[in-house]
């Protein structure tokens, strides 16, 4: 039965990836979610004949994985799989494991010394004969793909043929027509093979997909789905502003209206402005019933004098909770908790090291809040990825200022305010972001940085303006570019910007006199200053 508030996927056709633990497997699922085709990632260990029938996948993908097929207990998909009629492409270990459950060989790379080259990183393959799954391929004459395997196919199994080979993998593209099966030595889910996007397209067109998981189409069955999960119960949602509370707040009020209530806990360290045109957007342009839980002074008295940035951090997640509590017992007979929890969130991964194990993100506010108020959960973004997300938050109507906002801490500008947080530090503090940003944003690089703001020093030193002295705050101004936020690089502003924005910053900001620009990546940094 489908619990939860998202689409069933049996109305889709449906690829199912089967996860031998490779580090990018969540790059196959986003390039074939780019294509419109609805996937799942599930562990191998998770997979077996029963689960394929019940799965009727119109095709299936092997990903690559750490293990060594000539190692015995290695991973293996269940033999339905290659029974089930259906198209298989079969990815580096994929292609491995396909070749010797099928009747070919693999031999040990490095490992046995089997006469095998390991090989890392970048090579070329160029093509024999052709494959339709290689067309648009080898217009130049060969390929740049990714290899990272230290096994390789030694003999091929019966019915396979090859069809691209690089100086190191004579096997690197090889199929067997006969039954679709398609399996290739290299990564083509990953950046540094440049044109491996176009593999999956052609895998899918021929396995006869129709591209049916549109946004739209999402967006239809996710307010039939809450519809049906929440019958006439109340449902709460803790509103931050973010783009995923935000896009899970429109989605649920398309499906059930007046039974959401929307809680926006305003603890006094947003930006500018920030908490009235959350409550403008949401209450006035969307009629969304939000409660506006005005608790700045609550926040900001219990962190007078606290300069630890664990001890911030622990005192405004404490608190979020109790205000979030106590305002949501005042909505009667609310049943459930609406979440933005997104797909990458629930993905199971393989672990080694015992049974799969689920990676669930620790930054949830309300963490731990369904079980303390007896609330069930709603979580109808499960199934997207972040850029799904901002896709339905567009065909929802949300502003697209709203959808591309930076991501926001839930601390919000407590980590931004090194040392003692003071109010007239956080008003120093918002009117500079304000510069900073409106500066990012009219010079166009908004879209490019993943995340931009200032930092308050906990500093101040001597300037002079006109024929005075100053004595006021320094700042940092921090911009990195990022894919998922767990690393990052800091952003090559030119001088020319830099020098602008500090100049603005100092004219139009009283109580700054000094500007800095962090270069730290991450690692060794981290993005926030606390
Ligand atoms: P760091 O500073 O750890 O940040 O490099 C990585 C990303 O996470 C955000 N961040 C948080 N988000 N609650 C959140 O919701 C938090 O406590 C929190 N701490 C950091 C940070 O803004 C960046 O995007």
């Amino acid at each position: 039965m489908n619990t939860s508030a998202v689409p069933d996927p049996a109305d889709h056709e449906r690829l199912l990836i089967i996860d031998f633990g490779s580090q990018v497997t969540q790059l196959i699922a986003r390039r074939l979610r780019e294509l419109s085709v609805y996937c799942e990632i599930h562990p191998y260990q998770n997979v077996d004949d029963a689960f394929i029938k019940s799965f009727a996948p119109k095709a299936i993908i092997f990903s690559g994985g750490p293990d060594s097929v000539v190692r015995e207990g290695s991973p293996r998909p269940p033999k339905a799989a290659y029974e089930a009629g259906v198209p298989i492409l079969g990815i580096c270990y994929g292609q491995q494991v396909m070749m010797q459950d099928l009747g070919g060989e693999v031999h040990g790379g490095k490992i046995s010394g089997g006469g095998g080259t390991a090989e890392f990183g970048r090579a070329f393959v160029t093509p024999e004969g052709g494959l339709d799954l290689l067309q648009g391929w080898f217009a130049d004459g060969r390929e740049q793909v990714w290899m990272s395997h230290g096994d390789h196919v030694a003999k091929l199994a019966p019915g396979f043929e090859v069809y691209g080979v690089s100086p190191n993998a004579p096997y690197a593209i090889t199929a067997d027509l006969s039954r679709n099966f398609f399996a290739v030595q290299f990564h083509p889910e990953v950046h540094h093979t440049p044109r491996g996007a176009m593999l999956y397209e052609n895998f899918v067109r021929l396995a006869g997909f129709s591209g049916d998981w549109t946004m739209e189409a999402y967006r239809e069955q996710a307010v039939e789905a809450i519809r049906a999960q929440a019958g006439d119960a109340k449902v709460i949602c803790a509103l931050s502003g973010g783009v995923d509370s935000s896009v899970t707040a429109a989605l649920l009020h398309e499906a059930i209206g007046d039974q959401l209530t929307c809680v926006f806990v305003d603890h006094g360290l947003l930006r500018l402005n920030e908490g009235e045109e959350v409550v403008e957007m949401f209450r006035d342009h969307m009629n969304l019933h939000v409660i506006h839980a005005e608790e700045q002074e609550l926040f900001l008295g219990e962190l007078e004098g606290v300069s630890d940035p664990e001890t911030k951090r622990k005192i405004i997640g404490k608190l979020f909770i109790d205000v979030f509590q106590k305002y949501a017992n005042e909505i009667e007979g609310a049943a459930y908790l609406a979440q933005g929890t997104l797909y990458p969130d629930v993905i199971e991964s393989v672990s080694f090291s015992g049974g799969p194990s689920v990676t669930i993100k620790s930054h949830h506010n309300v963490g731990g809040l369904p079980e303390k108020m007896g609330l069930k959960l709603v979580e109808p973004l499960r199934e997207l990825f972040k850029d799904e997300v901002r896709a339905l938050g567009h065909e929802l109507g949300l502003p697209a200022h709203f959808i591309a906002r930076h991501p926001f801490p839930g601390p919000g500008l407590a980590i931004r305010c090194p040392g003692e947080i003071t109010r007239a530090k956080l008003d120093i503090l918002r009117l500079a972001d304000a510069v900073y940003i409106d500066q990012i944003r009219k010079h166009g690089l908004y879209d490019e940085i993943w995340q931009a703001f200032v930092a308050i020093l906990p500093v101040r030193t001597v300037g002079v303006m006109g024929d005075g002295r100053t004595y006021d705050y320094a700042c940092a101004l921090r911009a990195v570019t990022s894919v998922d936020g767990m690393t990052a690089d800091y952003y090559p502003f030119s001088h020319e910007f830099l020098g602008e924005t500090a100049t603005r910053i100092i004219n139009e900001v009283p109580g700054i006199n000094r500007v800095t620009y962090d270069i730290t990546s991450k690692p060794p940094g981290t993005i926030e200053w606390e």
